[in-house]
């Protein structure tokens, strides 16, 4: 991985990916690519709508990338809105991506999720091999794109790998239209108001991650010898599980006023519902060196360190 380029730059995972990716490969070998414009970037930038094929194809055709990193796309409540609308942008922009890389030989890293479970799932120590039967469109669009990089590799032996990220927690950018965005938001609202009230009900355990920790198992697995892997495209991996109650104890360790109540949101506590509590990521561990660094209680030192900042 030498010269990379990003689609959904301007995203909660983009933002530090390729800010990342540019301290790593320098600035000049990641381009950033974002449907809304973004000022600042300290290497190359374009505007890009996933849906446009033809667009991707220019932009590749000047840039020459060997790797790209497909992150654009629409979460899992935004997605209920409007189911069409997701369709037409997950999928369709994977599908012009892998193709895209294709023609091109490409390598490709594509984000799959927890939401490529279901409620039929084991929600305990969930395997890697497992069921999966959403109930999302963001899962059922999760679940194809997976089996479609698997598919673009046996086929046409394109190198298309990924993760199914569990909810990331930042301060760098906000998440926009997913389940898990109480446990970013509980940290910004525990700084100014000293209090939370959750969408999200008490018992609710789902999969989380720390950033840092996301941006690592991102590198480490597009660097990983092809020859240690024998899964791709969707790797369980997750750094700590909680619910509600879980993460205001953890806040409390620094802020011992922190205050919890409740509000649940019935759309959102349904898709949580349907989500693992917690993923077996030992095949990320065998396969390819995922190592988390970040518990909760650490996570929760820094969030609230660096949340006044912003
Ligand atoms: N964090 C995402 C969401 O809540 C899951 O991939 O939609």
């Amino acid at each position: 991985m030498k010269r990379i380029f990003v689609t959904g730059s301007g995203g909660q995972v983009g933002t530090e990916l390729v800010a990342h990716l540019r301290r790593l490969y320098g600035d000049a070998n990641v381009m950033a690519s974002d449907f809304k414009a973004q000022e600042g970037h300290s290497g190359p930038f374009a505007l890009l709508d996933v849906r446009d094929r033809g667009a991707i194809a220019s932009l590749l055709d000047a840039f020459k990338p060997d790797t790209v990193m497909h992150l654009a796309g629409i979460l899992s409540a935004r997605g209920e809105a409007n189911p069409q609308q997701l369709w037409e942008t997950n999928m369709g922009g994977l599908y012009n991506m892998l193709e895209v890389a294709r023609e091109r030989g490409c390598s490709v890293f594509f984000p799959s999720s927890i939401a490529a479970f279901g409620p039929n799932t084991p929600a305990d120590n969930t395997p890697q091999d497992t069921i999966q039967r959403p109930t999302t469109i963001y899962g059922v669009s999760k679940v194809a794109g997976e089996l479609l990089c698997d598919y673009y590799h046996l086929k046409y032996g394109v190198d298309a790998r990924g993760l199914r990220f569990p909810g990331l927690i930042s301060y760098e950018a906000l998440p926009g239209g997913g389940t898990t965005d109480y446990a970013v938001h509980i940290y910004y609202e525990a700084r100014a108001r000293g209090r939370y009230t959750s969408y999200i009900a008490a018992g609710s355990y789902m999969d989380m991650m720390y950033m840092p920790d996301a941006l690592d198992a991102v590198v480490r697995l597009m660097e990983a010898d092809p020859a240690k892997l024998r899964h791709r495209s969707a790797f369980n991996i997750s750094a700590m599980s909680f619910d509600p109650e879980g993460i205001a104890a953890s806040i409390r360790k620094v802020l011992p006023d922190f205050e919890l109540d409740y509000d649940v949101d019935p759309e959102r506590q349904a898709i949580a519902d349907s989500w693992p509590n917690s993923l077996d990521c030992s095949a990320a561990r065998e396969e390819w060196g995922f190592a988390p660094r970040y518990d909760l209680d650490a996570m929760t030192r820094d969030m609230l360190a660096r949340v006044p900042e912003r």
